[in-house]
């Protein structure tokens, strides 16, 4: 049977619209195209979802509020589409270099790190050049935006209504999380509404946004799985013709502008009789809509979902104007100004306090530098101290292994037939304790070993040396005390 979609003006029959594509136009304020997808979304007994991206539009007070969802996505179809719509033209021969900084990215940040990286390349062509600076620049935009938002990686709607709300985000960084959100549908959803505001930026005539591809995509696809699309436009001028093409359930409300209302009806497949006069969309009350669909064109009364029935039948009929209904929308609640002055004094007083407690945290933490540092220096001698009782109480107190390793030799062997060894064997067996270098000469010269005195001297050096004599103070000579000489032969 379709969905309700209000009331046909004249007999106050319903009308209820096929599940299909839809566009709402009409002039702001004055058509009611939010409020009737609103009613549409919470009559059809699907999920819709609306996203809320400019300040002013009406509330949902009842709506389910979604967490911004945004996932991650660096593939080159995507960047591409970011960079198109940025330069606000299609790109041509680009394609290849923007392949090259996808690859591998996880993440438009990886793909940001790519670009810088390719940029240190002193050989690249000025065009090249100009697509990476462009995509820098457009990164270097959106990414500290994107990045400061928190998101949900997954997105659960309830029954009805379901609204993200979008406002004070920057344009660039709403249409990368309503890409995200078409995206993540589409692959995991079925039997859902998704509400386009303002359809002529998402989705422009002739140049690409990242919404765009996926937009074309669901609109083509989306259908099969119950995923529809419903655009929210003013005008249609400059919107995408793909995209309003496929569309099947047209609500034009009122229209000021001729242009306008001759291109809407440019895109209405019905036969020109069948048409509304472009002076009667121009006449148009807030909530009526020319309705078409299939072959069927309906000037219809739409049922704000906050109206009962018998009124709207009655505004149908002509019996109740569409703008005496204030008394029905639901209360925007009454700002409490008593309430609102208690808690701006209690966040004063907060704030003193918070400002208080930072001075006091100050003023301890010189206290304690202060402290601290007269600490130190009264304990830096007393370290010093500890230092060395603990050095002498450690080597009597505890077990300590020393291992020394005898390096010099422990046997010598001489013999006569050298000079070293003649002096050692006189040293022996002719001279008791010390000796001058003449008494040992004379005992040498009587064995036989006339020696030339400076070499015996020089001798007798070299043994000093070696160890194996000790020269007193008084420049006498001696065998060191503990040397055992064992003289063969
Ligand atoms: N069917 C209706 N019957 C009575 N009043 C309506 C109806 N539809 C909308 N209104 C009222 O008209 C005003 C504008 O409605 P709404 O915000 O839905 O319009 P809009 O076309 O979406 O405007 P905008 O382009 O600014 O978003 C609101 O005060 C709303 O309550
Ligand atoms: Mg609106």
């Amino acid at each position: 049977m379709g969905i309700l979609l209000g009331y046909e003006v004249g007999t106050g029959e319903p009308v209820y619209i096929p599940e299909h594509h839809l566009i709402a136009t009409g002039l702001t304020r004055l058509s009611g195209k939010t409020t009737t997808l609103e009613a549409l979304i919470k009559r059809s007994g699907l999920r819709g979802i609306i996203f809320k991206t400019k300040i002013g539009e009406i509330d949902f007070p009842d709506a389910n509020k979604l967490p911004l969802f945004y996932r991650e996505k660096a593939d080159w179809l995507y960047v591409e589409g970011l960079l198109e719509a940025r330069l606000r033209e299609r790109l041509k021969f680009e394609r290849g270099f923007i392949i090259e900084v996808c690859k591998g990215a996880r993440s438009l940040r990886d793909v940001y790190e790519n670009i810088k990286l390719r940029l240190l390349k002193p050989k690249l062509r000025d065009f090249v050049r100009k697509v990476y600076t462009e995509l820098l620049a457009y990164f270097e935009l959106v990414l500290p935006e994107l990045e400061k938002l928190n998101f949900v990686d997954r997105l659960e709607l309830k029954e009805g209504l379901n609204v993200m709300d979008l406002t004070g985000i920057p344009e660039e960084v709403q249409m990368l999380i309503i890409h995200s959100v078409l995206d993540y549908i589409y692959e995991n959803e079925r039997n859902v509404i998704l509400v386009l505001p303002e359809v002529w930026k998402l989705c422009p005539q002739g140049r690409m946004t990242p919404i765009k591809p996926i937009a074309e995509h669901l609109i083509r696809e989306g259908g099969a799985r119950g995923i529809w699309l419903w655009m929210d436009a003013q005008d249609i001028t400059g919107v995408d013709k793909r995209l309003l093409k496929s569309v099947d359930v047209w609500l034009l409300g009122r229209q000021r502008e001729i242009n306008e209302i001759n291109r809407i009806l440019d895109q209405i497949p019905l036969p020109s009789k069948s048409k509304p006069k472009p002076e009667e969309i121009m006449r148009l009350p807030v909530g009526f809509f020319y309705t078409c669909f299939r072959d069927e064109v309906k000037l219809v009364y739409v049922q704000p979902s906050w109206l009962p029935t018998e009124l709207a039948v009655k505004v149908a009929k002509g019996e109740l104007s569409s703008e005496n209904l204030n008394e029905y929308k639901p209360k925007v609640e009454e700002v409490d100004m008593e309430k609102i002055r208690e808690v701006e004094e209690k966040l004063l007083e907060i704030s003193n306090l918070l400002n208080k407690l930072k001075n006091d945290l100050e003023e301890t933490k010189e206290h304690f530098n202060r402290e601290i540092k007269r600490l130190e220096e009264k304990i830096a001698p007393l370290i010093g101290r500890s230092e060395s009782i603990a050095r002498e109480v450690t080597l009597e107190s505890s077990e300590i292994a020393i291992n020394v390793k005898q390096t010099e030799p422990t046997h010598v062997n001489l013999t006569t037939e050298t000079i070293a060894g003649k002096i050692i064997y006189c040293a022996v067996n002719d001279l008791e304790g010390e000796f001058s270098p003449i008494e040992l000469w004379g005992r040498m010269v009587e064995r036989g070993w006339n020696i030339n005195p400076s070499t015996l001297k020089m001798n007798l050096g070299q043994l000093v040396k070696q160890g194996l004599l000790v020269r007193t103070e008084k420049g006498r000579y001696r065998l060191p005390s503990k040397v055992k000489v064992n003289v063969e032969g």
